[in-house]
């Protein structure tokens, strides 16, 4: 088994397709075969110069049909937003496909679409996974982890923490809304409130696999603004405007709220806020409440030479890919975490 490699193409090069090229190419259970990307730029560059490492001898296409038509194992699809016909061509084409793009769990929102993935799954002889951090990981495959060591739950909360202006890509916060009025945010869709089909996945994964029933999702969404101009690299939160926000989604069941999601983004201290929420850290916190009260952190922290970036993206690929074994040695269908277990990933230790 340990020799076992796979070859994998990567679909799209962005931050989470980059950790992917830099993992094939150092991982030797890994053969990284092909790379396609959108952006022309990128078009006839080594994939290694695309995700900031030596050559890989891989040159990036935009050509969608020559890599459809070439062998692999496994495609590693991290498209901004994913294509289910493209991911149903991939199967029927006999390869593997393993996505950080959504379809973590089959929630009755994906059902359509989730009926085409079995039907493509089938046509191939093949297996489709997503995974990720959250969704995909921190909300689901941690909280059952915890869930082994209890012996009563009566409500289990999934904290994520993300400082924006510390720890993620600058052009999040016009995406994620920071700097709008305040009514109009709280009443215009936001960014991560469309994203609350994707984590209500991780919340019935979670309920399946205590074999409890979810009656429904709802969601509340509340906000604070900067007391005065947040100054960052592309420009400035005014004063008055949306600087943190708090979404909370509940998952009912049998009446009682059982799981509760906040997902916790700001961009200042508490000083700075109105109300002055103090979210700490960036990081992900499982809370069970029951016999006994329990909880876990999940945090980056600094390596041996004292630095630290926060590792979003790399737990967000790395979720996903070392999955790809498992998912390519399974039988054909749509495996979740629930189907494949307990995940042993090849190659990390080199
Ligand atoms: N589950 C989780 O924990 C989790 C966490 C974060 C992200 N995600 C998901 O993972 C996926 C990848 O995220 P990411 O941060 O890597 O995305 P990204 O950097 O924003 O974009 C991915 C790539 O998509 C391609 N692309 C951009 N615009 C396009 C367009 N108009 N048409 C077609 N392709 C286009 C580009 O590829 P090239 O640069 O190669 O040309 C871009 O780099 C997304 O679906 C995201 O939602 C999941």
């Amino acid at each position: 088994m340990s020799e076992k490699t796979y070859r994998v193409i990567q679909w799209m090069t962005g931050d989470v397709g980059q950790v992917g090229v830099r993992h094939f190419a150092d991982n030797p259970v890994y053969d990284l075969v092909g790379v396609l990307v959108h952006n022309k730029d990128k078009v006839g560059k080594d994939a290694g110069e695309i995700a900031g490492i030596g050559p890989t001898g891989v040159l990036a296409t935009d050509d969608v049909d020559s890599i459809v038509a070439m062998d692999a194992d496994c495609v590693f699809y991290t498209p901004i937003i994913m294509d289910v016909d493209t991911v149903c061509r991939l199967l029927r084409s006999g390869k593997n496909v393993v996505t950080t793009s959504g379809f973590f769990h089959p929630s009755p929102d994906f059902a359509t679409d989730g009926d085409k993935i079995r039907a493509a799954c089938a046509d191939g002889g093949i297996s489709f996974h997503a995974g990720g951090i959250h969704p995909g990981y921190a909300g689901d495959i941690l909280p059952l982890t915890l869930a082994r060591v209890v012996s009563r739950i009566d409500k289990i909360k999934v904290l994520e923490v993300v400082n924006v202006l510390a720890d993620a890509p600058l052009d999040h916060i016009d995406w994620l809304g920071f700097g709008k009025e305040k009514d109009r945010f709280l009443s215009e869709p936001t960014i991560l409130g469309l994203g609350t089909v994707f984590f209500a996945q991780s919340m019935y994964m979670l309920a399946d696999g205590l074999g409890v029933t979810i009656d429904n999702v709802t969601s509340e969404l509340e906000a604070a603004v900067a007391t005065e101009d947040i100054a960052h690299e592309l420009g400035v939160i005014p004063k008055g405007t949306v600087a943190a926000q708090r979404h909370r989604w509940t998952a009912a069941v049998d009446g009682n709220p059982l799981i509760v999601f906040e997902a916790l983004y700001t961009t200042t201290t508490p000083d700075h806020l109105d109300p002055p929420w103090d979210f700490g850290k960036t990081l992900y916190r499982i809370e069970i409440e029951g016999d006994p009260s329990t909880a876990l952190t999940l945090e980056g922290v600094e390596g041996p030479d004292g630095k630290m970036t926060h590792p979003g993206y790399d737990w967000t690929a790395m979720g996903a890919i070392n999955a790809i074994p498992n998912v390519c040695d399974a039988g054909p269908g749509w495996v979740n975490h629930l189907d494949l277990g307990l995940i042993q990933p090849r190659g990390l230790v080199r």
